[in-house]
């Protein structure tokens, strides 16, 4: 497990080894190429390979584009969803080519099609999407690539860390989520069955399945309706 805050990671750790499971925390950050090394080198010194690299890490905003004062916001997330997961590849595509391997994105909904008050973050997962489409072209004999299309979970930190217009964390208090969320043991479960299965897609609602079709057919009421559903969002 990789992240930049190593306190949480070890207590999570802890509790996986201490359940009869087995693993190590390595403090990331995923925008740093050495950072990544230092990741992949932690884990094969103890596992000896790589069978999975989960692309989990992200950020993500709430802030309609015409409202945004600092265009950094841009980069920031970009920087984490996309280049992140770039340089998680990047450093371990040999070592999962070895082991016949698998990479698994969480990603969003907001991979498939825009949403308000998303356009970076959006922006970003549809640049992985292409990324990892791209990486099945050309290693799919080798590697395999799953996407997990997630709409909104309620439980994680996402929200609270989410930037505003100014490129700030907006902070837990900003907007709740509806009913419409889901629970993120629900989603966590759906992932590991998913992954178990060797799907290369997984919807998380499953309806999120028909995004792409109902896009190229009713391209104005999804609109409408993505707009409505993300207004309600707000309070
Ligand atoms: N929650 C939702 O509604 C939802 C919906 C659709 C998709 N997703 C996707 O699900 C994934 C997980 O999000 P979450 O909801 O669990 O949010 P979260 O609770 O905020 O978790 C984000 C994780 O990313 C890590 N991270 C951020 N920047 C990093 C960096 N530079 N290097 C290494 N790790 C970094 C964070 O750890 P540190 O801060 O300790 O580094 C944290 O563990 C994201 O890719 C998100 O886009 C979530």
């Amino acid at each position: 497990m990789a992240s930049r805050d190593i306190e949480k990671l070890n207590q999570i750790s802890d509790q996986i080894n201490n359940d009869g499971g087995r693993s190590i925390a390595v403090k990331t950050d995923i925008t740093n190429l050495d950072s990544c090394k230092n990741m992949l080198n932690e884990s094969v010194a103890t596992f000896g390979k790589i069978d999975s690299l989960i692309l989990n890490a992200g950020i993500s905003m709430w802030a309609r584009f015409d409202r945004i004062t600092d265009i950094s916001l841009f980069n920031n997330i970009n920087e984490i969803n996309y280049q992140g997961s770039v340089n998680c590849v990047y450093t371990c595509i040999d070592e999962l080519k070895k082991s016949r391997g698998q990479i698994v994105a969480i990603t969003t909904a907001q991979a498939l099609i825009g949403f308000p008050n998303a356009s970076a973050y959006s922006a970003s997962k549809h640049a992985l999407h292409g990324f990892l489409e791209t990486l099945q072209m050309e290693l799919g004999n080798t590697i395999s690539v799953s996407n997990v299309y997630l709409g909104w979970i309620k439980g994680t930190n996402l929200r609270a860390n989410a930037l505003g217009p100014d490129g700030k964390k907006i902070g837990a208090s900003h907007h709740k989520h509806s009913s419409r969320a889901i629970d993120i043991d629900d989603c966590t479960t759906k992932i590991v069955q998913g992954i178990e299965k060797n799907r290369i897609a997984i919807f998380i609602p499953s309806f999120l399945r028909f995004i792409p079709i109902t896009k190229l057919f009713f391209r104005k009421w999804l609109f409408r309706k993505i707009t409505k559903v993300t207004s309600q969002e707000e309070n």
